[in-house]
């Protein structure tokens, strides 16, 4: 990897991480009026109760009905439903989609935003104005999505089986609470499409034309985190090192793509989970070793093997070697037939995949030959 050129890196979060850390959520919103938005899941495990009465001087308005791939419909009916609130401070305790949910309002319900339409935006009919969002708290509840430290959130229009991101500097969260024991009940599928993620996310940031030492460094430990925990984790599901470790991952793979952003895995992902309703970090995962071989090829720098020394092994090539190894552990095959994620169905979706603000921040371009090998080699 070289060493010699400019680059920058910027993460304003303020991280606090532990176990039973939850208990110091309240403490960071110091207001009257809030919105904790969570999932339906999060409630029936009856945690929605426990986390709504730690903010005892407070009104909280409770949304814990945010559904997987959050769509723009229901991202407008929260707006509509909580704009003439006083809504000071938003909070969000879920996963991936519960966090970009929490994230888009506190955009939508800042100083100035009422009656701003996502929806123009998307569609090319408004641009996003600058204003101060409402603070903003996450607490990720799965290992994970790391948008408790970055500063997008994806939005899906469902309707026109399109996903689209909301992104801007100002986005970033306030404060990033992780708390190992909120993931202690994760059912064993939500472990390991969630930690698909991470891994996605801690490669797609190296393979990346934004990557810069400090990511790299971010990444490769996460690498390394994933592999020598998941199966590990996935015998012990209560166990809280290992628990802890995956979520430590998580939050270094999310503080890479934070300034990374990411590439053609994720690309690849949108229209499998739009279509055939794979979870995102399986839809992400199952390219990741081909990836890595075919951005092998376009690595001038050395960074792929870099990053490999970095997590452990002696080359890109004995990383992807490992990573096919713990896939085959962890029942990645099985997930994907769930999914009907075979080669029929996902050579079908190939010309959906190219998003040119990720596939265009891979290392090594792809043609659409190239994309098709790619997907050939990795769906079922
Ligand atoms: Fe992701």
């Amino acid at each position: 990897m070289r060493y010699d050129r400019q680059w920058s890196f910027h993460n304003p979060v303020k991280i606090i991480f532990g176990p039973g850390r939850i208990g110091d959520l309240a403490a960071l919103a110091p207001y009257e009026r809030g919105v904790l938005f969570t999932s339906p899941g999060f409630t029936a495990r009856g945690l929605t109760d426990k986390v709504a009465a730690l903010f005892s001087g407070c009104r909280l308005e409770i949304i814990d009905d945010v559904r997987p791939n959050p769509d723009i419909t229901a991202i407008e009916a929260y707006q509509d439903r909580l704009q003439e609130q006083g809504i000071q401070f938003v909070v969000g305790v879920g996963g991936g989609s519960v966090l970009d949910t929490a994230k888009a309002l506190s955009y939508l319900l800042g100083e100035g935003g009422s009656g701003f339409s996502l929806r123009d935006h998307f569609y090319g009919k408004a641009s996003l104005p600058a204003y101060r969002p409402l603070p903003l708290i996450t607490v990720p509840t799965t290992a994970g999505t790391g948008s408790e430290v970055t500063p997008f959130a994806t939005v899906w229009d469902m309707a026109k089986q399109k996903k689209h991101s909301l992104a801007r500097p100002d986005l970033f969260p306030d404060a990033a609470l992780l708390d190992p024991e909120l993931t202690l009940t994760l059912p064993r599928e939500v472990t390991v499409t969630t930690a698909l993620d991470v891994l996605s996310h801690a490669l797609e940031s190296v393979w990346n034309h934004n990557a810069n030492p400090v990511t790299v460094g971010l990444a490769a430990r996460a690498i390394d985190i994933f592999l020598s925990t998941l199966p590990g984790l996935l015998d012990e599901p209560q166990n809280l090192g290992y628990r802890s470790k995956m979520l430590t991952a998580s939050l270094y793979g999310g503080l890479a793509i934070s300034s990374t952003r990411t590439a053609l895995a994720h690309s690849i992902s949108y229209p499998v989970t739009a279509v055939l309703g794979a979870p995102h970090g399986l839809a992400c995962g199952f390219t990741l070793p081909a990836l890595l071989e075919f951005n092998r090829e376009g690595d001038e720098d050395g960074r792929l093997d870099a990053a490999a020394a970095m997590a452990g092994y002696d080359s890109a090539g004995a990383l992807a070697e490992k990573i096919r190894a713990v896939f085959t552990g962890a029942g990645v095959g099985d997930l994907m037939a769930k999914y009907e994620m075979t080669g029929e169905n996902i050579l079908e979706l190939a010309p959906e995949m190219f998003t040119p603000e990720r596939a265009g921040n891979n290392l090594r371009a792809p043609d659409f030959q190239d994309l098709e090998k790619i997907l050939s080699a990795s769906a079922l």
